[in-house]
């Protein structure tokens, strides 16, 4: 695992975008895993500027999000469907067709996961996993306890999920309290994690993922387990790590850092 600390929250979003976009460069015909939240608006906002800017093409990409609210129609605004489309699909040139998330109005709750997973491996798995962090430690909505080998299912939220995501909400009391999820497991079958975690919010549960022990009570830190992953975050994200020298050093001495210096 590679921990990137960037001095500013606008930093490290720069830095997510453009490793994204070099590895589509590399190969047009990228699967990516994508992430909502509030922290990957701005990296979205970043690879249209580049779709707009300087021509980065997504006409050969195909992206599967790691989750969806169940009950949720493609036309509310809280679904995972709606932000996609208004934050990163709407305003680059993907086929909709190739972009994928879990059908939240599927009448078969139970047969959902099993139907994700052969679209994932039909398209030849997923290249590049874009992650974020919940404040309980969730890798998509995989909560507390999840099995670290989970594959994408149905699953109940948290009361920390709750509180951090029914702000959108209105009322609150309307957010799902499920969701389905990739999980653990389909997670750490992409070939590269990305994670990006950004706020001083972040920081303590951000520390216990990366630096502590690997355990289900937060499902984040089975990243350890994957051999390709890089971790950037924000100076205030980073505030409770302990290798922060290290982490410097390494970003600002090691060759394949170097253009993006
Ligand atoms: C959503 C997802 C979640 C979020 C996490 C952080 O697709 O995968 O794990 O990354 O809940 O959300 P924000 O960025 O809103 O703090």
């Amino acid at each position: 695992m590679e921990v990137v600390i960037r001095p500013t929250e606008a930093d490290a979003v720069r830095l997510t975008a453009a490793i994204l976009a070099d590895d589509l460069r590399k190969n047009p015909e990228m699967v990516f895993g994508l992430a909502t939240g509030a922290t990957m608006e701005a990296v979205y906002a970043e690879l249209t500027r580049l779709h707009r800017e300087e021509g980065l093409d997504f006409s050969t990409a195909k992206t599967f999000n790691l989750d969806e609210y169940i009950g949720l129609p493609a036309d509310d605004k809280n679904s995972y469907r709606y932000y996609m489309n208004k934050h990163l699909f709407n305003n680059i040139n993907i086929k909709m067709a190739n972009t994928h998330l879990p059908n939240g109005m599927t009448d078969d709750i139970k047969g959902e996961g099993a139907r994700y997973e052969a679209a994932i491996k039909a398209a030849g798995g997923v290249d590049l996993q874009l992650l974020g962090i919940g404040q309980d430690g969730h890798i998509g909505f995989n909560e507390p306890l999840s099995s670290l080998a989970s594959r994408t299912r149905d699953k109940s939220l948290t009361p920390a999920t709750f509180r951090q995501n029914s702000i959108y909400f209105d009322p609150p009391e309307s957010m799902p309290l499920r969701a389905f999820t990739m999980g653990v497991g389909t997670i750490l079958d992409a070939r590269k994690l990305v994670m990006l975690v950004t706020g001083e919010r972040k920081a303590d549960i951000l520390a216990k993922a990366v630096e502590g022990p690997v355990s289900s009570m937060v499902t984040a830190s089975a990243i350890q387990f994957h051999n390709n992953v890089t971790v950037i975050v924000d100076e205030a994200a980073a505030s409770k790590l302990q290798g922060k020298e290290y982490y410097y050093w390494n970003f600002n001495h090691a060759p394949e850092w170097e253009k993006y210096r």
